[in-house]
This record gives structure tokens, sequence and C-alpha cells, in this order.
């Protein structure tokens, strides 16, 4: 176990946010976050465990202890004709845990290709995209209580998956340090390719014969025209959540803004938060090194060397405006400290 202190957790953001950190350690194995929950550093430190930083915005130095997750490994724990369950440690990196399965002729996740991060924050916010959530495929996932270090299994039903949501976002915040997941994966796939852009890109390949791989470079594509990498451009993904607002509201926007685009969302409705920040004239807006990213309005993003202050503020603006022209508060999905 080293101790490392201010440590630059530039490397360590998708945003390219510098920030320091105070203590920094790297998890590699098991035993080394054992020996830190031993040593009782996070009842001394104030700690925060970091993946692969893809929804993180730092907006000030880190004063406390960072544990950086490197645990690696990817195992069938059990397998009938009809599925499989796939571990994998939390250290893995989401997009080739995905491709791992999609090799395997694997089903469940193809549509959740090209997410950024790590298998272990992949509960956290229950991630999603293109009609799939992890939640369809989650079996269980094991987690080591920061202050007591007592292991711990969580079932699907115990984590409270919701959209962008789980008890780990709440209740245990902070709390379990995610070791593993396990996933219930398909070994007859049930294609979904109800998101309309996957069907648009399916044809425009001539690609009649579904398949995980099929599925998954199309969800690729998709993602590479619209959203930008950051490994050029820093940003987090989609900034705020899509708000859920009532029905009753939703047809009042829709008196006023015919072309509204929304999902439905079982009593309520679904509102597309990019819309509603295009609409409201920020798409593409830059101020200097930083601004609202020119393809996804939902997108913020750091040019060069903005400061995780700087995008917030933005953010704190944009809420502002959203709320005063269409009445709706919209919620940050990214995290920060
Ligand atoms: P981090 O940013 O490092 O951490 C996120 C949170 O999880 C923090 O609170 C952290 O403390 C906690 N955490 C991390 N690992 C653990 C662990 N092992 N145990 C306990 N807590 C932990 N998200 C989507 O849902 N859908 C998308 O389509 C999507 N597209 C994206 C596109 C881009 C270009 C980018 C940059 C991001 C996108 N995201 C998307 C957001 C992001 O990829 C996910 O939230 C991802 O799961 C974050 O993983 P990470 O390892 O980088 O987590
Ligand atoms: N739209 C606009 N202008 C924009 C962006 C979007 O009008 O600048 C409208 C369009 O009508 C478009 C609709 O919004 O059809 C939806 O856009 P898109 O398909 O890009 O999806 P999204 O709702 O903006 C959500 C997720 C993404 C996920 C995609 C695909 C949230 C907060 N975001 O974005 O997740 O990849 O759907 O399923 O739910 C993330 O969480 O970081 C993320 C990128």
């Amino acid at each position: 176990m080293i101790l490392q202190t201010n440590v630059s957790l530039h490397p360590f953001n998708t945003f390219h946010i510098n920030a320091n950190a105070s203590h920094f350690i790297e998890i590699n194995n098991i035993e080394i976050l054992k020996k830190v929950i031993a040593a009782k550093y996070p009842n001394e430190f104030n700690t925060l465990i970091l993946g692969g930083g893809s929804n993180m915005l730092l907006t000030q130095d880190f004063n406390g202890l960072i544990l950086k997750n490197n645990l690696k490994g990817i195992e069938v724990i059990h397998e009938n004709e009809k599925y499989c369950l796939l571990k994998a440690a939390a250290g893995e990196v989401w997009h080739e845990f995905v491709q791992f399965a999609i090799a395997k002729n694997l089903g469940g996740i193809e549509n959740l290709s090209l997410i950024p991060g790590t298998v272990g924050a992949a509960p956290i916010q229950n991630i999603g995209a293109y009609g799939v959530e992890i939640k369809d495929t989650f079996h269980s996932c094991e987690a080591i209580n920061l202050e007591t270090g007592e292991t711990r299994s969580f079932n699907n039903s115990d984590c409270n998956f919701g959209y962008r949501e789980s008890i780990f976002k709440h209740e245990l915040k902070g709390k379990y340090f995610i070791t593993s997941v396990t996933f219930k994966l398909n070994k007859s796939p049930e294609f979904k390719i109800d998101y309309g852009q996957i069907k648009d890109e399916l044809s425009s390949k001539g690609i009649t014969e579904l398949s995980v791989k099929a599925i998954s470079d199309a969800v690729c594509s998709i993602r590479r025209s619209k959203l930008p990498d950051p490994k050029e451009i820093g940003n987090a993904g989609s900034f705020f959540k899509n708000p859920v607002i009532s029905k009753v509201k939703f047809n009042e926007l829709k008196l006023k803004y015919s072309d509204i685009s929304s999902y439905p969302a079982g009593e309520n409705v679904k509102v597309a938060a990019g819309w509603l920040i295009e609409k409201a004239g920020w798409k593409g807006k830059t101020f200097g090194n930083y601004g609202v990213h020119k393809n996804q309005a939902l997108v913020l993003v750091n040019y060069s060397n903005a400061t995780g202050k700087e995008i917030y503020d933005l953010s704190s603006k944009i809420i502002e405006s959203i709320n005063d022209i269409f009445g709706i508060e919209l919620e940050r999905e990214v995290n920060m400290i």
C-alpha cells in the first residue's frame, strides 16, 4: 500500500480539470483495500473512490483520500444453455468488458457499448443508453464497507435502480467500495433496436441480420458522430438528467413548443434536456476555454484549461435559464467535489 500525497488528478478525470488530491492510494488488489481499511484511513480522511473519472467534475482541490480503483479480472461463474453469469472486477474498463461479452456472443449490454468508465461505477448511476440500462442484466455486486471492512453482496432489488439512480447515490453514498459486478447475459439475445437511430444506422449499413456485434458497432457509430471524445475535448457526457414532468405540464409546453422532444415515462413524460438547452440558445456557446458542445447541448465541455468552478457556474446559469423559460428545474447528473 503506497500512500501518495499532493497528487494531480488531471490524468484521472475526463473533464481534464487541474485539481490536486492531498492523499491518493492505488487499489491494485483487494488486499491493499483491506489494509487501507485496517489502517482506518477512511475514518481519518474524507474518502472518494475514483474509477475512470468520467462522471466527475472537480470544482476544487480534494482535501482527502482518493482510492483509485485498478481491480482487474473477468470470469464466467456459471452458465447453462440459456445464459451466462459473467463476473468482472470493478476496475475493468466498461467498454472492454462489453467487447469481451460480445466476443462470446452474449447479449444484453451491447447497446451500452462505448460508455466510458469502469465496471464498478456502472451500478452507481445505473448506466443507460439506447433503450437499455444495466439494471436489465445486473445480477449482483460485491462491495466492501469502507468503515467496517465487511463484505456484502447486493442483488438487483437491493440496489433500488432507477433512471440514473441507485442506492449507492443515496443511503449508501460513499459507504461501499464495489469490488466486482456480475451480469446475467443471454445466449439467445433479444435485440433492442427500438431506439430509432439504431434501426437507421443498421439500414444505412445494409445490415439485415442482427447480432450483438452489429448492434454494438451501430451504437458506437452513433455515439462517435455526436458525443465528443474525452481524449480530444474534456467532458463527462450528459451534464444534466433528462427531466421527468407531469403530462399536464408537458401538454402545456407542447401547445407552445410543438416540436418539443420527449419520451414516455410511465404516468409522466421525460423531456430531452438537450432540446430544452438548445431551444434556450445555449448549444455551441463558447466562453473562453469552455462551453456547451456544438452537437449535443446536454454536454458541457472544457476546451483547454477551464476550472471546474467555471463549468459549474455555467451549469448554474443553464439551470436558471431553463427554469425561467420552461419552468423546469434541471438536475445535474455529474458527480461533484
Ligand atoms: P467515476 O467518474 O470515477 O465515478 C463516478 C461515481 O461513482 C463517483 O461518485 C465515484 O465515487 C463512484 N464510484 C466509482 N467507482 C466506484 C466503486 N468501485 N465503488 C463505489 N463507488 C464508485 N453514462 C451513462 O449512463 N450513459 C451514457 O451513455 C454515458 N455516456 C457518456 C459519454 C461520455 C463521452 C462520457 C465522458 C461519459 C458518459 N457517461 C454515460 C457517464 C459515465 O461514463 C458513467 O457514469 C460511468 O459509469 C462512470 O464511470 P467511472 O469509472 O468513470 O466513474
Ligand atoms: N436534442 C436536441 N438538441 C441537442 C441534443 C438532443 O434537440 O443538442 C434532442 C433531439 O430531439 C434528440 C433527443 O434530444 O432526438 C435525444 O437526444 P439523444 O439521443 O442524443 O439522447 P439524450 O436524451 O440527449 C440520453 C442519455 C445519454 C445516452 C443517450 C442515448 C441522459 C441524461 N443522457 O441522452 O447518456 O447516451 O440518451 O441513449 O439520459 C450520459 O448519461 O452521460 C449520456 C451520454
